[in-house]
């Protein structure tokens, strides 16, 4: 990876909210990343942080009532927020995949892998069906799938999750897309399978060139294949840097939290390290820093907003980084 590869995704300010009785409720608070051709980022915080609804804002498919309020997304050459909606299904079908936690979601139990795989293929290139079949079958022998030709003829439920999932990526790449966004992909899967969709992931950006965006809970796993990191909280990116420098220099205290609730083997026995306290609820920020009620280092200015910070190495949205 070229570290002055013109970024190919740009975020800037994104915010989403829900509707309320008194309004919209923000969710998501200005969030900016950028991700380059080739390179990962991953997207990791607790459960209802705001990595999804990100995401989805991305290919426009934010869930019903959500809706994006403000802030600037480019992809390519494209401005996502100045285009139409067919515009964007457009450009989500060529130039945007995406990945869930479960494969069935995006396979149909009723048609075979080669079946669903070729029609993808025909309805992004103008192929025969001969040369679409056989399209087919490289691409399941890129996602390393055994004996490609023989397991056209499968349906999803005669795989293993593994191998569902592995279907899954050769559909997302059906149309030959320049970034892939995955959604946990891999947390229901057993810890050697995750770990070996893991590095189909790093095969296929490093072969592909495909800028890979990885939303996952795992700090662990995604630092096995990941560049860069962007940790979200209530609805924020509180820290953005290298995945070396996170592991090896975290700023925010939410973070270091994050990386003490990793498990590791030379650990003592004992209970695992979890964060105190919960996320604020749907619409319930705290006043000031928004982790100041769980934060061990909170102190007397925190009861006011850490300033903004730069999408810069080694910065974190903390007055004690600020
Ligand atoms: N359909 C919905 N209706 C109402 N609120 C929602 C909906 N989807 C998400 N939210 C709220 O938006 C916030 C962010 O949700 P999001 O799904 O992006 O979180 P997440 O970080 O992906 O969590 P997880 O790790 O559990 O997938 C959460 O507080 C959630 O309560
Ligand atoms: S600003 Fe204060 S409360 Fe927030 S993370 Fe930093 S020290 Fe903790
Ligand atoms: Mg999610």
């Amino acid at each position: 990876m070229s570290a002055a590869a013109p970024a190919f995704l740009e975020v800037s300010d994104l915010r989403i909210g829900f509707p309320g009785r008194a309004g919209d409720v923000p969710v998501v608070h200005g969030v900016d990343f950028a991700l380059s051709a080739g390179e990962t980022l991953a997207l990791v915080g607790e459960s209802g942080s705001g990595k999804s609804l990100t995401a989805l804002s991305l290919i426009d498919l934010l869930p019903g009532g959500a809706r994006r309020l403000g802030g600037r997304i480019r992809i390519g050459e494209n401005q996502l927020d100045t285009l139409s909606s067919n515009a964007i299904r457009k450009i989500r079908g060529g130039e945007i995949a995406m990945i869930f936690q479960d494969p069935l979601s995006a396979l149909n139990p009723a048609f075979t892998v080669g079946r669903q795989l070729t029609d993808a293929i025909r309805s992004h290139h103008p192929l025969s069906r001969g040369a679409a079949a056989k399209r087919a079958e490289e691409l399941l022998d890129l996602v390393g799938i055994p004996s490609p030709k023989a397991r056209l003829h499968s349906f999803p439920h005669e795989m293993s999750g593994g191998q569902r999932q592995r279907v899954a990526i050769a559909l997302a790449l059906a149309s030959g897309p320049k970034l892939l966004i995955a959604d946990e992909p891999t947390t229901a899967l057993d810890v050697t399978v995750q770990a070996q969709i893991m590095a189909l992931l790093a095969r296929l950006r490093q072969e592909l060139g495909l800028a890979i965006l990885l939303i996952s809970h795992n700090l662990d796993l995604v630092a096995e294949i990941c560049h860069r990191v962007a940790v979200m909280y209530a609805g924020r990116i509180v820290e953005t840097n290298t995945v070396e420098e996170i592991f090896r220099r975290p700023q925010h205290p939410y973070t270091r939290m994050l990386l003490d609730c990793i498990p590791r083997l030379d650990d003592r026995p004992g209970p695992l390290a979890t964060i105190p306290g919960e996320p604020p609820l749907f619409g319930k920020l705290p006043s000031g820093c928004p982790f100041r009620p769980r934060c061990p280092a909170a102190h007397e200015r925190c009861l006011a907003m850490p300033p903004a910070f730069p999408q810069e190495a080694g910065q974190a949205a903390c007055w004690l980084a600020a």
